[in-house]
């Protein structure tokens, strides 16, 4: 299995290759590459040809018809605290987690789905697909939802997650996060991103972090921590804007 000196060589190669282009005057660029070589399974997986429009039929909104809708009624302020969902509180760090999403002209955009999944504490999803031994926490699902306000903003509620093994390469381990997704108007405009933590001592060696090789954009997947977000006696802070598009943009996965 690969190592993580030949996964961390091969990640410094991409970056310094990113950065002499830019040096030499090339564009920005504040997407991965669908085939980035540490990331072992981008390569493997991404798209070889174009891809195909969902509206071959000529009915653009025939996919909108089978895919999931919601309302304002469905999302409930419980949907965003992800401790009070079960009869117990989850082990682990409480946080508060809130920001706003802006469109590139940083302006707000309201009543947008958002919804984030998580592992818990101790780094295990609540998954049938994850089963490296880390306990599972009976009071923690670790999904959540929101809408955001007339200023864009949201707000979750939940546990510090861990990080965890993958197994990408020997000894391979994905810094704390947590998956968001922004829903749009219609499931066809789905987006889906990561939020990380400051300080994790993991990002240098997290090829799905990495792969985002330019400096500015990795550092704004990752949250700020914000004391006056802290709740006394209750949970501490962390803030984190969602931005769509524009030179300021959050990295959106591609092929969601
Ligand atoms: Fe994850």
């Amino acid at each position: 299995m690969t190592t993580q000196d030949e996964i961390s060589v091969e990640i410094v190669a991409a970056r310094e290759a990113y950065e002499k282009g830019r040096a030499d005057g090339g564009h920005a660029v504040h997407h991965p590459s669908r085939s980035y070589a540490p990331y072992r399974s981008s390569v493997l997986r991404h798209p070889r040809q174009p891809l195909v429009a969902v509206d071959a039929s000529g009915d653009p909104e025939a996919v909108e018809l089978s895919g999931p809708v919601f309302g304002a009624t469905d999302v409930t302020a419980l949907d965003s605290d992800l401790t009070r969902q079960h009869r117990g509180e989850p082990l682990g760090e409480r946080i508060t987690v809130s920001g706003r999403l802006l469109d590139g002209r940083g302006r707000p955009l309201r009543g947008q789905l958002i919804e984030l999944w998580q592992a818990n504490a101790s780094g295990r999803y609540a998954h049938q697909r994850d089963d490296h031994p880390a306990p599972l926490d009976p009071n923690f699902t670790g999904v959540g939802r929101t809408l955001t306000g007339d200023d864009g903003s949201y707000t979750f509620t939940t546990v510090k997650p861990g990080a965890y093994p993958w197994r990408n390469h020997d000894n391979a381990w994905r810094p704390a996060h947590i998956h968001f997704s922004v829903f749009g108007q219609a499931f066809t405009q789905r987006l889906v991103t990561q939020m990380y933590f400051p300080g994790d001592p993991l990002f240098p060696y997290d090829p799905i972090l990495q792969s985002v090789t330019d400096a500015s954009a990795r550092q704004r997947l990752v949250a700020a921590y914000d004391h006056g977000l802290s709740r006394p006696e209750w949970s501490l802070g962390y803030r984190w804007d969602i931005v769509l598009d524009g030179p300021s943009a959050t990295w959106i996965e591609e092929g969601r």
